[in-house]
């Protein structure tokens, strides 16, 4: 069974997240808490796995404990599957969370407590690309139909969480109002081992190299890829059918390039351009 999506203030949100929105409104975040941001399919899971790695002080055992989802939980989806609020309430501090909300629906109180945010973004078209993929296994979504069709949808912002271009938009005008650190797929594949220092430092900690090397390692693609707690293979097939693909898919910048036909790429960029032109915020599209 597919779901459907249903405006939530403006937003498409799956329906089965959707009836939860006041719930997901009124989350109580807590002073110290950090919150991971992102459009979907931007990185987020490699973005948590080296957060986790640099809270357990590059101790890959401890974040072998349990799935990704749950040592980090989905704030959206607590009321439809484990860990669900109750657990998320009794986390010891600092609690450390994900989200796909755009900016303006992000919960109040996360802002009330001044809690550090990392921002995750990746340029449109991979973006678009993975996410045309994962929509293939993801029932929490419709059917992506064909690849054409998906990208006017992509365009369009009529797909899971809204439109990509208001969602980095969004975050990088406001992120100086936060203590926000705003980070870039393309950057981290580039040079893992620099933007891992940031966010080390954003943290409030300090790592010695050797560690920062573990770290790059063990959250490469090729190790998450084969690491069960990394990977989602243990998330429930009801909602992720791996069974035609895996979610740790490519992994790579330009995979776009793959997908897109000349003619698609013009019309796209002719949108973009009208849709970014008013920002500072800039993509790579390659490395
Ligand atoms: P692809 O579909 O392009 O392979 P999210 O976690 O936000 O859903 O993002 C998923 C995307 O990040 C997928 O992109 C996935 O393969 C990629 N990804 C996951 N772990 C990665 C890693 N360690 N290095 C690079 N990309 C990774």
């Amino acid at each position: 069974m597919r779901s459907q999506l249903i405006l939530v203030e403006g937003v498409p949100l799956s329906d089965i997240i959707a009836p939860h929105w006041q719930e997901i409104h009124n989350f109580q975040a807590r002073p110290g808490d950090v919150l991971i941001a992102t459009y979907p399919k931007s990185g987020t899971t490699w973005l948590q796995e080296m957060v986790e790695m640099i809270r357990h002080n590059g101790d890959l055992e401890k974040c072998q404990q349990a799935p990704i989802y749950e040592r980090i939980p989905f704030i959206e989806l607590l009321q439809c599957m484990p860990p669900d609020a109750e657990t998320v309430n009794a986390l010891p501090s600092p609690r450390y969370l994900k989200t796909h909300l755009p900016y303006q629906l992000v919960p109040s109180s996360f802002w009330d407590h001044n809690c550090k945010v990392i921002y995750l973004a990746r340029n449109a078209r991979d973006a678009a690309t993975s996410y045309y993929h994962f929509d293939h296994i993801a029932k929490l979504h419709p059917e992506p139909g064909s690849w054409d069709q998906y990208l006017q949808r992509f365009m369009s912002g009529n797909v899971g969480w809204g439109s990509w271009y208001d969602h980095v938009k969004g975050f990088w005008e406001e992120k100086d109002k936060h203590d926000m650190l705003y980070l870039f797929y393309e950057d981290i594949k580039q040079d893992p081992a620099s933007e891992i220092r940031k966010i080390i430092r954003f943290l409030g900690k300090d790592l010695p190299d050797a560690t920062i090397e573990k770290i790059v390692h063990c959250t490469s693609f090729s190790q998450m890829k084969k690491n069960a707690m990394a990977n989602y293979s243990t998330f429930p097939k009801e909602i992720l059918d791996q069974s035609q693909q895996t979610f740790m898919r490519k992994g790579q910048v330009g995979d776009w390039k793959n997908l897109f036909t000349v003619r698609q790429n013009e019309l796209f960029e002719e949108d973009y351009r009208k849709k970014m032109n008013q920002t500072t915020l800039k993509f790579k599209v390659s490395i």
